[in-house]
């Protein structure tokens, strides 16, 4: 009998610790040896000049999920999840969000008659949280934690989504006695509606006017805010897509005193600016999320938080909305103020490469960090390491073979995703997943999709240890 599967042979393997020649023999789905000169497997994949890493954990992605104002997402579980491994993806957690009224459960059995069966990778279900009723907070969520929804999202703006300080307190104080993660969108609501108003009744409605009503004191204070209430109840928190420098102040000044912050920042902060919101009639809806890309300066801060370790995370919160047809973009019509424009962007194909190219490529971070980033942090902060984010002896042999050397140029033709743009479209990147293993089997190679749908298992998260208080009290009071 063969020892292995497969072994990956002749690679150079990276993980969040080391970088090493060796081989990879896969048995069963997992990886059983690390080493040279393994025995032959009934496979054999040469990995001559190629990088051997992990592959990509994007812990922030939506698909399918519904949004309430008539919008829909253009991708659902198969065309979200063919996208992501064709970019070298191999986890993705998206969100199973609770409608207000709805009962979280609920919404946990929607999403997953929604992703049964459709993903062509593994897959786990952040919730989020958007009524947390006496019933959610003291039966629900709990039930679910134990279940293995370990993270949950709460949002400080939008209307149908947004809680208030002292619901943001109660939902702290369950994951802080559960040992949840919590993950906050840090923007102030009702200064994002003021400036909203002023700009409108002065005429302002293009899509640029979106970045002019969500400046960044807007974000810092939300971000000051979340802090002071982690703070308050005694919890780590994770500040989401994080965009400029002044939210990364206050998540720098938190660490600095000591406080588990963690913080996830985004390829559109990194590569986009407010000016390509700025472009003729509707194009500039194509770059409107929220917070909103800032400027050049911003995207420098944002590679020093990169590569100084303000940030853990690097996700690609892809939100799909298409920009032609009436259920995206232009869901309101094409001359659509700003402010009916469903928020986000594509990007779960394009994140690793991106940041393979400009950072690693361009010795910006090291190849340890790239994967650190992408896969191991996400991995270790929602409860799926080791299972997921290394190559190690026991790990799923989820793993991406990346050709360094291979020039692409981004183009929309070339994604995987339902969306009709990509707001890279023309950057040149260097390297390029060329293969990708989830649980050892093929799911992608150059570009072609070779895994059916179903192939992809909802994963069961444990509790993460960085949501663990870090004065390990039984409670804040
Ligand atoms: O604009 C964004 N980021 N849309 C996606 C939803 C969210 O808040 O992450
Ligand atoms: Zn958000
Ligand atoms: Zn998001």
């Amino acid at each position: 009998m063969d020892p292995f599967d497969l072994v990956i042979r002749h690679g150079t393997v990276a993980t969040a610790g080391d970088v090493q020649r060796c081989d990879v023999g896969i048995r069963g789905g997992r990886v059983v040896a690390l080493g040279e000169g393994l025995a032959k497997g009934k496979e054999e994949i040469d990995a001559t000049g190629l990088l051997v890493l992990p592959g990509g954990v994007d812990a922030h992605c939506h698909f399918d999920q519904p949004t309430g104002d008539g919008s829909v997402m253009a991708d659902d579980f198969t065309s979200g999840t063919r996208s992501a491994a064709c970019g070298g993806t191999t986890t993705v957690i998206p969100f199973a969000c609770q409608m207000k009224g709805q009962s979280l459960r609920a919404a946990v059995e929607d999403y997953h008659r929604r992703a049964d069966g459709k993903a062509v990778i593994d897959y786990a279900f952040h919730l989020i949280v958007t009524d947390p009723t006496e019933q959610v907070i003291g039966q629900e969520l709990p039930a679910l934690i134990r279940d293995g929804y370990t993270s949950f999202k709460i949002y400080m703006t939008y209307d149908s989504l947004k809680l208030n300080d002292r619901q943001i307190l109660e939902v702290l104080d369950v994951a802080r006695r559960e040992g949840a993660m919590v993950m906050i969108h840090a923007e102030n609501s009702d200064c994002i509606a003021w400036l909203t108003d002023k700009l409108e009744l002065a005429g302002k409605t293009a899509p640029k006017y979106h970045a002019a009503a969500r400046p960044m004191v807007v974000e810092r204070e939300a971000t000051h805010r979340a802090i002071a209430l982690a703070e308050l109840a005694d919890v780590p928190i994770l500040i989401v897509h994080v965009s400029g420098a002044e939210a990364v102040e206050q998540i720098r000044w938190a660490q600095g005193r000591g406080m588990r912050i963690y913080a996830e920042t985004c390829p559109q902060y990194l590569f986009l600016t407010a000016d390509d919101l700025d472009q003729p009639g509707h194009e500039g809806s194509k770059c409107i999320c929220s917070p909103p890309p800032r400027d050049k300066a911003n995207q420098q801060v944002i590679w020093d938080g990169l590569q100084g370790g303000v940030f853990q995370v690097f996700s690609s919160d892809h939100a799909p909305f298409r920009f032609d047809g009436p259920d995206g973009k232009q869901v309101h019509g094409a001359d659509a103020p700003f402010s009916k424009v469903p928020n986000g962007i594509p990007g779960v194909e394009t994140r690793l490469p991106l940041l393979f190219s400009a950072g690693v490529g361009e010795g910006r971070i090291t190849l340890e960090q790239f994967v650190a980033l992408t896969s191991a942090n996400p991995a270790r902060l929602y409860g799926l390491y080791p299972r997921k984010g290394t190559i190690a002896v026991g790990s799923d042999a989820d793993v991406a073979l990346w050709d360094p050397q291979r020039e692409v140029t981004i183009s929309n033709a070339l994604l995987h995703h339902n969306v009709d743009y990509t707001p890279y479209e023309g950057i040149r990147v260097t390297g390029w997943p060329v293969l990708t293993l989830s649980r050892g089997a093929v799911v992608q190679r150059d570009g072609t999709l070779t895994a059916q749908p179903g192939h992809g298992q909802f994963l069961p998260c444990d509790l993460p240890a960085p949501a663990r208080p870090r004065t390990g009290r039984a409670g804040a009071v």
